[in-house]
């Protein structure tokens, strides 16, 4: 994909001349089911992309297609009752939400296209709703705070999709920076970057099972109720003391939930002490123990992550794996070393289709920056 060829299509399909925004995917190296509970997390934008090719029009109608996905999908600015069906749902619920929050918008024409594995755990979705957000405002002429359009994107994730999820998807698409994770403190929504030398295999399962959204759901609600036990707003106000002190009287439910996302902030705070002192070996040991605790704990792992996380820590050159996202499927990532060779990927890859049967895919990606427009024709090439 390069921009001359997208607004080649652009031209063929719509007519004129489109600007082209890019938004990219993520992985979170640590910190899982901790955003929604006002906690921390560290994740990093990585060099798979959606890409948006954009014109404005001259009424109030949004037209979408995308390269990759069937369907041409149209909607109208001025009615905020109405909507789309299927993957054009995330440009709607981004375009009526920003028009009212106050944002102005004109009609727009609008091509889709990207290279993120969708539904993989990579933030497919959020990346289309940065990329959308971004480019209708920038087409407006608006300047939107990057926080505001990450809520956005978010409540359009709530309110067009169904799923209550947390802000770090969208955040990291957003803010994302190269050679940096993104350290995010989801209550105050202060944040830093932490430079990121370690390699990273991202495995795709290639599975995603269908209850992985009704679970999402059920597992905020569940933080919830935990909290509730303590009497606090929410699992970042309780402490391990408050946790242990109390653990034996909760449900049991309760108890897993909590104990998971209490350490798991514990776990992103010396993920980021460790990163910063060049303590490989730590880190190593966090994202274990992180794997393990959305296992057993918060249970939102499923035999195919289980299966390649333990092929991953088979393979020499393999310092630590967990699965990275919602769960239920999707990736895992594996922290490598230095020296890690290229065959490692398909030393795992014939361990996890001889007991899953799915043949995965892996890839190796550079950690890139946020959300941008592309202007220059030589930086038109997908990041590898
Ligand atoms: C999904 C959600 C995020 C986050 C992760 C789990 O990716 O979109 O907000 O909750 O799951 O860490």
């Amino acid at each position: 994909m390069n921009v001359n060829s997208l607004k080649a299509e652009f031209f063929s399909r719509f007519g004129g001349e489109a600007r082209v925004f890019r938004a990219p995917g993520r992985v979170n190296l640590i910190g899982e089911h901790t955003d929604y509970n006002d906690g921390f997390v560290l994740p990093a934008a990585i060099g798979f992309a959606t890409y948006v090719a954009a014109a404005n029009r001259d009424d109030r109608t949004i037209r979408v297609s995308s390269s990759d996905l069937d369907g041409e999908y149209r909607f109208d600015l001025d009615d905020q009752g109405s909507r789309v069906q299927g993957w054009a749902k995330y440009v709607q619920g981004v375009a009526l939400l920003l028009e009212s929050e106050g944002f102005r918008l004109g009609g727009a024409d609008i091509l889709i296209t990207g290279d993120i594995p969708i539904g993989a755990g990579l933030s497919s979705s959020a990346a289309l709703e940065v990329a959308t957000g971004f480019a209708l405002t920038q087409l407006a002429g608006l300047d939107i705070d990057g926080m505001r359009l990450a809520r956005i994107c978010q409540k359009a994730e709530h309110k067009f999709a169904g799923v209550r999820s947390g802000i770090m998807d969208q955040f990291a698409s957003i803010f994302g920076r190269d050679g940096h994770a993104l350290f995010l403190d989801c209550r105050s929504m202060e944040w830093s970057a932490v430079p990121v030398s370690s390699r990273f295999l991202i495995c795709n399962t290639r599975t995603k099972h269908d209850l992985a959204e009704g679970e999402y759901n059920k597992r905020r609600a569940e933080c919830e109720s935990a909290a509730a036990f303590f009497g606090k707003p929410t699992l970042r106000d309780v402490t391990v003391e408050d946790l242990e002190r109390r653990s034996t009287e909760m449900p049991e439910i309760e108890r897993r939930r909590a104990r998971h996302v209490i350490y798991e902030n514990r776990r992103v705070l010396d993920s980021v002490k460790a990163l910063r002192s060049g303590d490989i070996a730590a880190f190593a040991r966090l994202i274990d123990a992180s794997h393990h605790s959305l296992r057993d704990d918060f249970q939102v792992s499923c035999r195919e992550l289980d299966v390649m996380v333990e092929a991953a820590k088979r393979q020499p050159g393999v310092l630590a794996a967990r699965m990275t996202g919602g769960g239920f499927g999707g990736c895992v990532i594996a922290l490598m070393e230095e020296d890690a060779p290229p065959s490692i990927a398909d030393l795992i890859s014939a361990e996890y289709f001889a007991e899953t049967g799915v043949m995965p895919e892996f890839y190796e990606r550079r950690i890139t920056g946020g959300v941008r427009e592309l202007r220059e024709r030589r930086r038109d090439l997908p990041e590898a």
